[in-house]
């Protein structure tokens, strides 16, 4: 029996749906919430990442600014643009993509953002109050693998989560949502990662595994219990001569194996991915109705 496939196409078009309603009621009140994505260097999967983001605003009437800026523009004055957008009214989230080039200091740049802006929920504040259990503006990936589990009805309550990557974006986070006493979470959760000894022994162990690692393959099949629900971060680009981008997307699971063997599983892409463009989308409408309540 092969497993069911989770289809994050599908629930990212619910989520975004169900944003349309609370759009119209803020823009009868002369709020259009407006998302300011910031574009630091020339990695093409950031730039491919921030016109999704742009693209997903246009569609459900947010207004959008991409701001790019070259390799070198410096830290000083990139703060001063994030400056700049705290204090733009048209702007209720700001997104600076991550990585940034190498000479800068991220936390620096995201302790510079508005919290209330915060629509990456990245800011040590609002990361803090996820953790408490009290998170408004929750990180969009780790957000939207709890959406696709709750639509699954996947429920995590008294199982063994493993999440393999311990990243601020996913791993961390996703491992504090999970744990939480809140209707997705009672979860017993596990982080493994690089430095975890005999990493097979530990997934093997998971009802759910959730890979976060950013390295193709590294969850195989015979890494995975029978009937394990496996959810796939990764976004990875496999050198690929016979398409004509030159790649192809992997994510950090072996799919195929693990497809045979698991209950659910997301694929790569439309799995795991279109589901952080949504919650994105949620967290810049819910910003716009906090900013604009006062
Ligand atoms: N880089 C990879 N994922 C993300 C994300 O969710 N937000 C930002 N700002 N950068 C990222």
């Amino acid at each position: 029996m092969g497993a069911e496939i989770i289809d994050g196409r599908k629930v990212a078009t619910e989520v975004k749906d169900a944003l349309i309603s609370r759009i119209e009621i803020l823009r009868a009140r002369g709020v259009t919430p407006g998302l300011a994505a910031v574009l630091v260097g020339d990695d093409p999967a950031s730039a491919t990442y921030v016109r999704g983001k742009a693209k997903a605003c246009d569609k459900l009437g947010i207004y959008s600014e991409v701001i790019t800026r070259p390799a070198g523009f410096q830290q000083s004055e990139l703060i001063e643009l994030v400056r700049q957008l705290n204090r733009n009214e048209k702007i209720h989230g700001i997104l600076v993509q991550s990585p940034l080039p190498p000479h800068m200091d991220e936390l620096a740049v995201t302790l510079t953002i508005d919290l209330a802006k915060d629509v990456d929920g990245f800011h040590p504040h609002n990361v803090g109050m996820l953790l408490i259990g009290r998170g408004e503006l929750i990180p969009c990936t780790p957000h939207g693998i709890i959406k696709l589990l709750e639509y699954y009805h996947l429920d995590p309550s008294g199982k063994e989560v493993v999440v393999v990557g311990r990243s601020n974006i996913v791993g961390k986070p996703v491992a504090a949502l999970l744990v939480q006493k809140s209707p997705i979470g009672n979860a017993t959760v596990t982080i493994a990662h690089s430095r975890s000894a005999d990493l097979p022994s530990i997934t093997k162990r998971a009802d759910i595994v959730i890979a976060a690692v950013g390295r193709a393959n590294t969850i195989t099949a015979d890494m995975i219990k029978e009937g394990a629900v496996v959810i796939d971060v990764g976004i990875n680009r496999i050198e690929d001569a016979t398409r004509k981008r030159g790649y192809r997307l992997a994510g950090d699971v072996d799919y195929d194996g693990c497809a045979l063997k698991a209950s659910y599983i997301t694929p790569v892409p439309g799995g795991v991915g279109p589901m952080t463009i949504a919650m994105l989308m949620a967290n810049t409408v819910k910003a716009a109705e906090l900013i604009s309540a006062g």
